[in-house]
């Protein structure tokens, strides 16, 4: 298991789900987590459960489509540690209807939670780093990115902007030994997910996924701690899938 110990991550949307996995994770190996999220009472549960395992857990309750709450998020994390080595851009706004019922409310809201959160996101590591040592921004794109869903457009069109704007960063921000990169999960049945798709969807998807199974989130635990990982210190600019065989498949 690699060993995180003296480095702080930030992982936004980590109330539940991926999110929450990946806090609880990292702070297993032995970093401070810095964590923020829309929902307080969930990541108050978060906080408290790994405070209680005796790591160290610095808890924002934010809309991360602010780019103020972003910076003082990251940036109460960084005071206590003196600097950060990570920010994890993993907050989203999951709503799939199709593109005539999608209102202004629900554009602003999927783009503030997916997309302008990353760019929030991006900066506030930039700001906060440990000015010598290597850093890392993950962002989260999805399948959606490589084939047409129907109903998915709005949530399609932010994750695609995740994956530019990943292979941009890794361009601009590699001279400055930051490494940009993302994953793009594939059918892990999460309270977000779970939203949309109900059990009998999710078989049915089992059987059609090469592995002949659905995510686990330690499947995308694992796959974080490599691409923060001395091992990938390479690896900049790419999505890793982590699906099962979905995007190679679709
Ligand atoms: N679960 C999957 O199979 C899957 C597949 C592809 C991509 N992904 C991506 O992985 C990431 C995690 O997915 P998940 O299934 O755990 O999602 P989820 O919906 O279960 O959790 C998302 C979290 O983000 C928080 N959030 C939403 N808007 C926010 C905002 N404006 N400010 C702060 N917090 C906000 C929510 O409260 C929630 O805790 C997302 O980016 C998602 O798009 C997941």
């Amino acid at each position: 298991m690699s060993d995180f110990a003296g480095k702080a991550y930030f992982i936004g949307g980590a109330a539940k789900g991926l999110g929450r996995a990946i806090a609880i994770d990292l702070a297993r190996r032995g970093a401070s987590i810095g964590i923020a999220d829309l929902d307080e009472a969930a990541l108050a549960d978060v906080a408290q459960e790994i405070t209680s395992a005796g790591g160290n857990c610095v808890s924002t309750p934010a809309d991360l489509a602010g780019r103020s709450a972003v910076l003082d998020a990251v940036g109460a994390l960084a005071a206590q540690c003196g600097g950060v080595d990570g920010v994890i851009n993993n907050a989203s706004c999951l709503i799939y209807e199709p593109i005539e019922d999608v209102t202004e409310e629900t554009l602003d809201k999927m783009l503030g939670a997916g997309l302008k959160s990353a760019v929030w996101g991006s900066q506030a590591l930039i700001q906060y780093r440990r000015p010598d040592a290597p850093a890392s921004i993950i962002n989260f794109s999805s399948p959606v990115v490589y084939k047409g869903y129907p109903r998915t457009s709005i949530y399609s069109m932010v994750k695609s902007a995740v994956a530019s704007l990943t292979r941009t960063l890794a361009a601009e921000l590699g001279p400055q030994n930051i490494r940009v990169n993302s994953i793009a999960p594939g059918s892990v049945p999460t309270p977000g997910a779970l939203t949309y798709v109900d059990a009998q969807e999710y078989e049915r998807r089992a059987a059609t996924i090469a592995l002949r199974r659905l995510g686990r989130e330690d499947d995308i635990t694992e796959a974080i701690a490599f691409l923060l990982s001395d091992a990938a210190s390479f690896v900049n600019g790419a999505t890793l899938a982590v699906d099962g065989g979905i995007i190679a498949s679709a």
